[in-house]
């Protein structure tokens, strides 16, 4: 998919098939864009990544954290069968951190976009993982690293056709 129609497309995926993996090849095609985004400082080794497909770590996510409403069951993985969690070392006061996270995760969502999978970004699982240190303690994150968000990736539900314009607006102001 063109990457203008990959932008217009992404949206964010609250089904997934249960049990339908992403392949291997995706999965690190992901990864790679993930590591291509831009870091402020080209400080990429304050930055890790954890790819997590045990079913059972998944699981243990959804009963600890108990999110599911009448609404929305599934959350808040969504039943998706691969997390990919973004992990940072905090080390400036401005925080420059959470920007670094968020331009990794937009280029993991876009690419996964790309190559017709579903992705949502997750917030949510963060404060489930920081307020549960023996689950965290599952990730196996390097000394000094925090986790800061999640992507989860998989096949969506309902397939969404490609879009040729944004589905969202943002005001705009302009200085000529
Ligand atoms: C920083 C960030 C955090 C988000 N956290 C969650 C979350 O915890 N749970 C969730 O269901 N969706 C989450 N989302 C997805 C948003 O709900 C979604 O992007 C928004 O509703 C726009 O819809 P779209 O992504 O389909 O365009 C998050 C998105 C962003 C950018």
């Amino acid at each position: 998919m063109e990457a203008i129609t990959a932008i217009y497309t992404r949206q964010s995926t609250k089904d997934f098939i249960e049990g339908k993996q992403i392949s291997s090849e995706d999965l690190s095609t992901i990864l790679k864009c993930g590591m291509t985004a831009p870091v402020g400082m080209r400080r990429y080794d304050t930055l890790h990544l954890t790819v997590v497909q045990s079913k059972e770590l998944l699981d243990e996510i959804m009963d600890i954290s108990d999110m599911r409403t009448a609404e929305r069951p599934h959350a808040p993985l969504y039943k998706a069968p691969t997390i990919i969690l973004v992990s940072s070392r905090f080390e400036r006061e401005d925080h420059i951190e959470y920007a670094n996270v968020a331009c990794v995760i937009e280029n993991m969502t876009i690419a996964a976009t790309a190559l017709g999978l579903g992705s949502v970004y997750l917030w949510s699982v963060i404060r489930v993982l920081k307020n549960n240190p023996g689950l965290l303690q599952k990730f196996n994150l390097p000394e000094g690293f925090v986790p800061v968000s999640v992507l989860a990736l998989g096949y969506p539900a309902t397939p969404f056709t490609p879009k040729d314009g944004p589905r969202h607006e943002i005001e705009v102001n302009y200085i000529k």
